[in-house]
């Protein structure tokens, strides 16, 4: 019958654990401006705190994922590249093959040869089988600017502040799966996984204000109206796209009383672990994993 599992296809649920790659804080600060969000200014007032803080919040974040049974692999942190905590930014990944990041500021560049080295170790140790580079005449700044959908079974990609667009185009024909192009309207929503959010059960979060009017038009022709949640600036400016779902778990830095009802009606449990220190850096709960096993 095909609307029920046979027990095989209940031991492949069971097995598929998420994998995520982190990479500790060690070297975390704020020193430049490459977003809105970034404020040296206010890290500078008190950076021993601020490390500290930041320590406490990503130890709580990984804790958190470990109970729920996600396995984690941890890159070295690394002197002079504080955003490489950012891992979704190292590189898009799928069915076990990885495409190495392009960053779009030099302030990063430095990050694609730490990420190149890991993938190569990850390679060796058969968790991902193929690490490509892209083309030399582009940027892409890995999954935060592409998004894996598993219900739709396509990427959603984001371009203009960071990624350009015919990067997407490269993905599609690299992965071989349907990629959707969002124009990206503003640094303050540079990247995609500040902006959109599609869940395990088919629903996507968005925020209308991060994309142009024909990128909005883009995602309501995709998405049905019952499974399209709309975010207002308050919600989007406090990193809820920036999620991490794991099965109806959804692990967030913070989530409004409004949002959270929205979501539980649609069978999420909504665990928050405020990330704030990362945020002075323009990132949140989504930006500091990557996923390894989509
Ligand atoms: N400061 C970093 C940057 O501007 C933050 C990256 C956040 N990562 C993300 N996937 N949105 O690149």
């Amino acid at each position: 019958m095909s609307g029920s599992k046979s027990s095989i296809e209940y031991m492949q649920d069971k097995n598929s654990q998420l994998h995520l790659l982190m990479c500790a804080p060690e070297f975390f600060e704020v020193t430049y401006v490459i977003n809105q969000w970034m404020q040296p200014q206010t890290w500078q007032d008190n950076p021993i705190r601020f490390k500290q803080k930041a320590v406490d919040e990503w130890q709580n974040l990984h804790k958190i994922f470990k109970s729920l049974g996600v396995a984690i692999e941890l890159m070295l942190p690394r002197r002079n590249v504080p955003d490489m905590v950012f891992t979704a930014n190292g590189a898009v990944v799928l069915n076990k093959r990885a495409l190495l990041a392009r960053f779009r500021y030099k302030e990063r560049q430095p990050e694609e040869k730490f990420f190149a080295e890991y993938f190569e170790s990850l390679k060796r140790s058969g968790i991902i089988e193929t690490v490509d580079l892209l083309p030399e005449n582009l940027f892409q700044e890995g999954a935060g600017d592409c998004i894996w959908d598993s219900q739709r079974q396509i990427f959603w990609a984001g371009y203009g502040p960071r990624s350009t667009k015919d990067a997407a185009e490269y993905i599609e024909s690299y992965f071989g799966k349907q990629v959707i192009a969002l124009e990206l309207l503003s640094s303050r929503f540079y990247h995609l996984d500040l902006s959109l959010s599609p869940l395990k059960y088919g629903d996507v979060l968005y925020y209308p204000g991060a994309f142009t009017e024909s990128s909005q038009k883009i995602i309501k022709e995709r998405v049905p109206a019952n499974q399209l949640i709309s975010l207002d600036d308050e919600d989007a400016s406090n990193f809820v796209c920036n999620l991490v779902n794991i099965d109806n778990k959804i692990v967030i830095s913070h989530c409004s009383e409004k949002l959270k009802k929205i979501l539980q009606e649609r069978g999420y449990t909504v665990i928050e672990s405020p990330v704030d220190t990362f945020t002075l850096a323009g990132g949140a709960v989504c930006c500091l994993t990557l996923k390894l096993n989509l």
